[in-house]
C-alpha cells in the first residue's frame, strides 16, 4: 500500500510517496482506507524539523485523516467493517487531565501519521464523524476543531453575553468563531486580509480587525466592548501576539495558549496578567469525551467546516507550501 513519509530528513521536500507492507492488525485494531487528509500547522512545523527537531525519520507526518474501516482485529465490539471513521489525534487520551503519557500517543509524530492509503488505529482511538460532513469536512475536526472546542467548551465555559476575540482566518480560529457563535458568543475576528474579513462576517463574525492595518488591534478589540476587553481570546499568535491579547482580555478573563504563528520572541507582560487576575490556559487539542460533545454540537448547529482548499493526495507538497504562505481560509484537504 501507498504511504508518504518524512524520508532521510527535514523538508516539504522530502515527503515522498512509497509503497509499504500492510501490518498486521493485532488486539484491538481496526484498519481504516483513508479518505481525506487535512494539514494542520503541527504538520508543516514537524516536516520541516521545528516540532520535534529529535523525531526519528523515516515518519508518516499528519495528524488528521478520515476514512472507512476496512478490517477488524481480534476483540474489537466497539467498530465494524464499512464504518466512516475519524482518527483522534491523541490516541490514548480517552478523558479526564492531560498528561506525558497522552503526548507520546499523538499520531503524525511520534506515532505515524494519517498520510497512508491504510492506517492501523486502535478501536478507541476512532470516532464516526457527524453524518452530514463530506471525508474532507470530517477530516478537519481530530486537531483544529477539537483544539477550538476543548479551548472555549471543555476548558472555557464560554456562553451567550460573552465575547470572545479569534486571531487570524486558519483552521483552528475559524472553529472557534463557528462553535463561539453556535455557544452565544459574540465573536471579533483579526486577519491580514481584508477579503478573510469579509468572508468571516459571511459566517457570523460580529465585528473584524485588520491587524495588518491596524498595529494596536488590541484597543479595537476593547474599544468594541465599552473598554472592558473581550471575555476570551483564542490566542494562536504565541510570542508575537500574547502582549496584545493580555492587552485585550478583560479584567478576570481567558486567553487560550495554542499556538506560535506569529514568531518573534517578546516576553510576555507577566504584571499585566497578574494585575488583570487573567486566565492563562494551555491546550493540547482535547480528550475523546470532549469530541464526542464537540460533535454533538456540530450536528446540532449543522456547522459546516471551512475548507478551503482540497488537493490529490499527491500534491502534498503543494498544499503545504500554500499552508506556509498562509493562503488559506479555515482548512486545506488531500483525498486519496
Ligand atoms: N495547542 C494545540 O493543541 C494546537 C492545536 C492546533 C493548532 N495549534 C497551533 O495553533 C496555531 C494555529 O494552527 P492552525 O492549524 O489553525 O494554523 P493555520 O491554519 O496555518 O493558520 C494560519 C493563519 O494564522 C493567521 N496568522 C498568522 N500570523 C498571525 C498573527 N501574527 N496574528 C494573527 N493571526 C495570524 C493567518 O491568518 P490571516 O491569513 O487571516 O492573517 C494565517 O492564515 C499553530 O501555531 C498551531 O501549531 C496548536
Amino acid at each position: 500500500m501507498k504511504a508518504f513519509e518524512i524520508t532521510g530528513k527535514f523538508g516539504i521536500a522530502q515527503v515522498r510517496a512509497r509503497t509499504v507492507e500492510r501490518a498486521p492488525l493485532g488486539a484491538g485494531q481496526v484498519r481504516v482506507r483513508m479518505r481525506a487528509n487535512s494539514l494542520n500547522y503541527r504538520d508543516l512545523m514537524m516536516i520541516e524539523g521545528q516540532y520535534n527537531p529529535r523525531q526519528p525519520l523515516p515518519l508518516v507526518p499528519l495528524s488528521d485523516g478520515a476514512g472507512e474501516i476496512v478490517e477488524v482485529g481480534p476483540g474489537v465490539t466497539e467498530r465494524q467493517v464499512g464504518d466512516r471513521v475519524v482518527g483522534l489525534f491523541a490516541q490514548g487520551w480517552l478523558d479526564g487531565d492531560f498528561n506525558k503519557d497522552h503526548q507520546r500517543h499523538t499520531l503524525g509524530g511520534p506515532l505515524p501519521g494519517m498520510l497512508q492509503e491504510e492506517a492501523v488505529l486502535d478501536q478507541h482511538g476512532v470516532f464516526v464523524p457527524p453524518a452530514h460532513l463530506d471525508d474532507a469536512q470530517a477530516a478537519t475536526l481530530p486537531c483544529a476543531a477539537l483544539t477550538a472546542y476543548s479551548a472555549l467548551a471543555v476548558l472555557g465555559d464560554v456562553g451567550p453575553g460573552q465575547t470572545v476575540l479569534c486571531l487570524g482566518t486558519g483552521g483552528v480560529s475559524m472553529f472557534a468563531l463557528a462553535f463561539a457563535k453556535a455557544l452565544g458568543a459574540r465573536v471579533i475576528v483579526t486577519s491580514s486580509a481584508d477579503e478573510k474579513l469579509e468572508r468571516a462576517r459571511a459566517l457570523g463574525a460580529d465585528e473584524t480587525i485588520n491587524y495588518k492595518a491596524e498595529a494596536r488591534w488590541d484597543k479595537i478589540a476593547r474599544d468594541m466592548t465599552d473598554g472592558v476587553g473581550v471575555d476570551h481570546v483564542v490566542e494562536v499568535g504565541g510570542a508575537g501576539t500574547i502582549n496584545l491579547s493580555l492587552s485585550a482580555v478583560r479584567p478576570s478573563g481567558r486567553v487560550s495558549l495554542i499556538g506560535v504563528l506569529a514568531g518573534g520572541d517578546s516576553q510576555p507582560n507577566l504584571t499585566q496578567a497578574l494585575m488583570k487576575q487573567v486566565c492563562v490556559q494551555g491546550v493540547f487539542v482535547g480528550h475523546r469525551r470532549g469530541f464526542a460533545q464537540m460533535c454533538q454540537l456540530i450536528e446540532a448547529h449543522q456547522i459546516v467546516p471551512q475548507v478551503s482548499a482540497h488537493h490529490p493526495v499527491d500534491e502534498v507538497q503543494d498544499a503545504l507550501g500554500l499552508m506556509k504562505r498562509g493562503g488559506h481560509f479555515g482548512k486545506i484537504c488531500l483525498t486519496w
